[in-house]
Parts: structure tokens; sequence; C-alpha cells
């Protein structure tokens, strides 16, 4: 039995809308529903269409193949709108701390298991919001999904888009989403806050309530499959109406000093002989930046190290130049140069303002100074 009296026309009616929208993957979701609904009072319907299912184009089929579609390019300058990534790859490993690796885990689980959320009433989370300062792995996570969930990832820069004429600015989010929305994709709108940032230039007030609206339109309008992700340094910027229609927020803070040493390791690893002790050190004494000032920093003094003909371990030292806030870390810095036999007591007092008897209780080491 029915448990909703959803007409027949209405189902009808919808399944044509997708079907003509070239919308394969909606048309699946679909007709789930609709085995699951007709089991009871159709049952030849229902197995026919379960059968239809089983053997329908899957993600490794497709019903629509990228190259059949040009990619989308700005009406005036003929420039392309959007960056594709077909097979995402990476230098280094991304580093999560437990509550984005979840998130990301769960948007994957559930888009591989579709039909249990759909049993339950439910869909595939399809939109999320990358909220954090630059540099924490925003566009990294992005690029893992679309690795993880095996599909090619289409980045639409919005501050470049914006920074086009704004009149055509709405017509090129439409081509770019109605071309997204051909693909099993992940698609990145970058700078989401771009649209709002514009706003400080006045006289176009009317034009940008337009292309939010455009926007809005667009989010609604994507396709349960596709997963649409946008990412901001700005969410307060964010027109309320806007940040609502994400269904899902992942906050990226930037790494505590766990995370960092785990990237910092990955970063050394087969360049330097101690490459743990090193990671753990520069962690402390990097805390407080972001993955990608770490990785400048880092990668500066290996470019030192190879002009000057150095060992790396020498010029790291060189980073030393900046300490944590916190006492606690530098007292666990202190102790860690000390232990591990970087520095002597008194120079790692000195670069760390810890007296050298706290260094000592934390029990960094006998006191080896000895010039
Ligand atoms: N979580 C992370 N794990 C490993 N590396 C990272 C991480 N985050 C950032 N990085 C490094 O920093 C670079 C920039 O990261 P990413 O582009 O993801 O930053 P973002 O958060 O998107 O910043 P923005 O807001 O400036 O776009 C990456 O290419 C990578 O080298
Ligand atoms: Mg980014």
């Amino acid at each position: 039995m029915p448990s909703k009296p959803v007409s027949i026309e209405t189902e009808f009616t919808h399944l044509a809308r997708l079907a003509l929208t070239g919308r394969g993957q909606d048309v699946q979701l679909l007709l789930h529903r609709v085995v699951k609904r007709y089991r009871g009072t159709s049952p030849e319907l229902a197995s026919t269409i379960a059968e239809l299912l089983r053997e329908a184009p899957t993600r490794a089929s497709p019903l629509r193949r990228q190259s059949e579609v040009p990619l989308p390019v700005d009406g005036d300058t003929r420039l392309q709108l959007l960056r594709v990534e077909d097979h995402p790859v990476f230098d280094h490993e991304p580093v999560f701390g437990t509550q984005i690796s979840a998130k990301l885990a769960q948007l994957v689980n559930e888009r591989e298991n579709p039909a249990v959320l759909i049993e339950a009433g439910l869909h595939p989370s399809k939109t999320a919001l990358f909220v954090g300062p630059p540099g924490v792995g925003k566009t990294l996570a992005a690029r893992w999904l679309a690795k993880t969930l095996g599909r090619p990832l289409l980045i639409l820069d919005l501050a470049a888009v914006m920074s086009s004429y704004l009149g055509r600015t709405g017509g090129n989010l439409r081509h770019v989403l109605d071309y997204a929305k051909t693909i099993d994709c992940v698609l990145l709108l970058d700078e989401l806050d771009a649209i709002a940032k514009r706003r400080d230039d006045g006289g176009e007030i009317g034009e940008l309530k337009r292309l939010v609206t455009v926007l809005i339109q667009e989010i609604d309008d994507w396709p349960s499959t596709g997963l649409l992700v946008a990412a901001t340094n700005h969410p307060e910027l964010l027109d309320p109406a806007i940040w609502r229609r994400f269904e899902m927020l992942l906050e990226f803070p930037l790494p505590d000093t766990t995370a960092l040493s785990i990237y910092i390791i990955d970063l050394l690893s087969g360049r330097i002989d101690n490459a743990a002790i090193w990671g753990r050190v520069l962690a402390l004494s990097l805390s407080g930046r972001s993955f990608s000032d770490v990785e400048r920093e880092i990668n500066g003094l290996r470019r030192a190290a190879a002009l000057e003909g150095r060992k790396l371990e020498d010029v790291l030292t060189t980073a030393l130049r900046t300490i944590p806030e916190s006492k606690a870390e530098r007292i666990e810095l202190a102790s860690l140069l000390v232990d591990e036999g970087i520095m002597s007591q008194r120079q790692a007092s000195e670069l760390t303002g810890i007296a050298r008897d706290t260094i000592r209780k934390r029990g960094g080491g006998p006191d080896s100074e000895s010039e």
C-alpha cells in the first residue's frame, strides 16, 4: 500500500522531467523509490523496474560522458570558466582532524549507500559548505572527495567569474552549473564570498541581488546525485539565504601541533635522517600557522640548504626563530630541543624564554653546555 497518495501522473511527470533534462542518476533514485512504493500494490511493476535498475548504466558507464559536452566558456572572452581535474592527485596525503575526517567520510558513505537513506525517506547530502582560514585544506578536501568517489573535480573560481562584466556573471554561473549537472562530478564553488564582497562597490545592488537569486536557484536545482561543495574564508559575508541552503557544514580549523607534526614529517621524510624529531620540533615552533604557510616555510629552507650546499638539519635550526605563544608549548619545545641534542639548555632557554630549571625539571637532558 502506497503510504502517501502520490498519483501515478505526478510520479510520471516528475520522471519525464528528470529524464528529459539528462539527470540519469536522479531518474535512478526516483525509480528506487517507485520500487519501494509499489512493491505491495503492483508487485509486477515493482519487480520489472527493479530488474531494469539492476541492468542500468552505473557510475562506471555513466549515461553521459563528459567529452560529449564542450566546457563552458565566457561569452565575451571565450576563456574557460571551469578548471577540471579528471584524476585528482596529491603531492602529500591530506591531514584532517577527527571532525573533518568524520564528516568527509560520511559524505562518501552517503554517496555509496543511497539505498539505505532512501529507505529511511532521506537522500544523500548534495551540498556542503567548507569554511575556514586560507591554507587549511578546503580545496584539498574537495579534491579528496572527488578522488575517493572516483569522480572528476570541477572548480569554478567565483572571484574570477565576478571580475568579469557583472551583467554576464549570472549567465556564466548558470552556464557552468548546467554543464556540471550533466556530469557525475564534484563541483567546487571556490571563494563563494566573492559574490558578497562585490557588494562594497555600490551602484550594482540590483544586479548583485539577481546574482544571489541565480545562485540560490541553482543550488536548489542541483541534482541529488551530484555533490556541490562551496568554500569560503569569510562566512560572515554570505547571504543567510545562501548559507542556509547547504546541507552539511565543515569548519576547517587551523591545524594543531599533532596535525602539523604529521604533515611536516611527511614533508621531510626521505630528506633528513630524523624526520620524526624535526616534525615535532618544527610543529611546536610553527604552531598556529596554516598548512600552506608551513609548507612554504619548509620549502624555502630546503631551497636555502640546496643553494648553500648545507645539510637540511643545520638550516632547519633557522626556522626555530619563531616560538609558540603558549607557555606549555614553549616548555615542550625547549625540553625536546635539549632531549634530542639539538640545543644546549642555555640555548633552548634563550630561544624559548623558559628558565633552565624548568627545562631541567621536565627532564630536558643533562646540561651539556660546553662552549
Ligand atoms: N589538511 C591539509 N593536509 C595536508 N596539506 C594541506 C592541508 N591543508 C592545506 N595543505 C597544503 O596547503 C596547500 C593549500 O591548501 P588548500 O588549497 O586546500 O587551502 P584552502 O583551505 O583551500 O585555502 P584558500 O582558502 O586559500 O583557498 C595544499 O596544496 C597543501 O599543500
Ligand atoms: Mg582553496
